[in-house]
C-alpha cells in the first residue's frame, strides 16, 4: 500500500516507543509530526545536532487543547501515546495521572474530530486485565484493573470506542505487554537489571521473584503497532501486542542477565514492603495471547530475550543494522 500522502501525528512522540514508531513510519514513506512536552529523553534517532531531521517536532501538552488542535491540523492519523506511566510516578501523582491519561485522551479525541482525522491508534496496557484466571491472556478476558494507571487506560479505551461509535472516527487499541529496549528509562525492570549488572552490582528483586512476565523487544512491538495503524483489518479492533514465546520468572530474568553479561553475581531479594511497589497492585502472571494480532495483522515477534538484552547492553553503540530494521 502507498502511504506517501498520509501525515501522522504521534503524541508522546519524544518518548521511548514514540521515537521508534516515528522511525518505522518515516521508513515507510509517511510524513510524521511529533508532539511532546520534551524531546531530550530519547535521542536514539536524533543526529549530533539534536535533530530527527525527517520529522517535525512540536512542543506542547495534551492538556492544552489549542496547542493540540494546531498540531493535529492536517494529519490523517493520530497515534496517541502521551501518558503518565511508571509504577512509582502514577501511584504518587494519582490525580495528575488521571488528568493526563483521561482528560488528555479526551482532548486528543476532540482535536481528532475538529481536525477531521480518519483514525486514532491508542496504546493501552496489559495492566487493564489485572490478575487473570489463566494465561495466556486473550483480548476478551475480563478487565480487573488494580492501579490508577490501569483504570486511566481502560477509561481511555472506553472513550475512544464511544467517540468511534458516535462520530465515526476509526480506531485501533493496542494493549502492550512489557515492552523493553535501548534507551528505556531504568525504572523498568530489564534496563534496571542491566544497568546494575554492568556496574557489577546485584540486580534487586522485589518480593520472591516468582512474578512471571513475557517481554517484547521494542522493534517487535513497533512493527505490531505500525501494522495496527496501517492495516485495514485493524479498524475498530483491540489487539494484544507482546511476545508470548519466553515467559520468565523475575528471579530467572535476573540470572539470565547476569549470565549474558558474563558476571559472577547473585540477585538480591528485598521484601515488597521495602520497595517502591505495593504488593496489592503487583500482578503475578502476565503472558499475552497474540493470536488475534498474528491472524489479522500477520504480527510475529522475532527477537529473543537474549538478543534484546544483548542489544541493550551495547547501549550507546546501537548497531545501524538494528536501526535500519525498525
Ligand atoms: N513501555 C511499555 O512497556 C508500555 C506498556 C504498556 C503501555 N505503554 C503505553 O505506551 C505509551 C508510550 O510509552 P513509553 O514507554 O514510550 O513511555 P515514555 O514515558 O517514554 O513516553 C511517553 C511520552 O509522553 C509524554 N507526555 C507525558 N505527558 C504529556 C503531556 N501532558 N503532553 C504531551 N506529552 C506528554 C512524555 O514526555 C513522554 O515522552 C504510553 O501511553 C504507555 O502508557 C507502554
Amino acid at each position: 500500500m502507498n502511504f506517501n500522502n498520509k501525515t501522522i501525528l504521534i503524541t508522546g512522540g519524544g518518548g521511548f516507543i514514540g521515537t521508534s514508531i516515528a522511525r518505522n513510519l518515516v521508513a515507510k514513506g509517511l510524513k510524521v509530526r511529533l508532539f511532546d512536552l520534551d524531546f531530550t529523553n530519547h535521542t536514539l534517532f536524533f543526529n549530533k545536532q539534536g535533530n530527527f531531521p525527517e520529522v517535525e517536532k512540536v512542543r506542547g501538552s495534551i492538556l492544552d487543547s489549542n496547542a493540540l488542535c494546531n498540531a493535529v491540523s492536517g494529519c490523517d492519523y493520530v497515534v496517541h501515546l502521551a501518558a503518565m506511566l511508571g509504577v512509582k510516578k502514577t501511584e504518587l501523582k494519582r490525580v495528575r495521572c488521571l488528568d493526563i491519561n483521561i482528560l488528555g485522551t479526551i482532548n486528543v479525541l476532540e482535536a481528532c474530530l475538529k481536525e477531521k482525522v480518519e483514525k486514532i491508534l491508542f496504546t493501552s496496557s496489559s495492566e487493564i486485565y489485572g490478575e487473570t484466571d489463566g494465561t495466556p491472556i486473550k483480548e476478551d478476558f475480563p478487565q480487573n484493573p488494580v492501579s490508577i494507571y490501569a483504570i486511566t487506560k481502560l477509561a481511555g479505551e472506553e472513550y475512544i470506542k464511544a467517540y468511534a461509535k458516535r462520530y465515526g472516527l476509526k480506531y485501533s487499541i493496542i494493549r502492550l505487554f512489557n515492552v523493553y529496549g535501548p534507551a528505556q528509562v531504568a525504572e523498568f525492570v530489564i534496563p534496571r537489571f542491566v544497568k546494575r549488572v554492568l556496574n557489577n552490582k546485584s540486580p534487586i528483586i522485589y518480593g520472591d521473584g516468582s512474578q512471571i512476565r513475557a517481554f517484547c523487544f521494542i522493534e517487535d512491538a513497533v512493527k505490531g503497532i505500525s501494522a495496527a495503524l496501517l492495516n485495514s483489518n485493524s479498524n475498530n479492533q483491540i489487539f494484544n501486542i507482546g511476545n508470548n514465546k519466553e515467559p520468565i520468572l523475575m528471579k530467572n530474568l535476573a540470572n539470565k542477565i547476569i549470565e549474558i553479561a558474563g558476571k559472577k553475581l547473585e540477585p538480591e531479594f528485598i521484601p515488597m514492603s521495602k520497595s517502591d511497589r505495593d504488593s496489592s497492585r503487583e500482578i503475578k502472571r502476565r503472558i499475552p495471547c497474540i493470536d488475534k494480532a498474528s491472524n489479522l495483522l500477520n504480527y510475529q515477534p522475532q527477537i529473543s530475550l537474549e538478543q534484546g538484552v544483548r542489544i541493550i547492553m551495547q547501549a550507546g553503540e546501537i548497531p545501524e543494522s538494528w536501526v535500519e530494521s525498525l
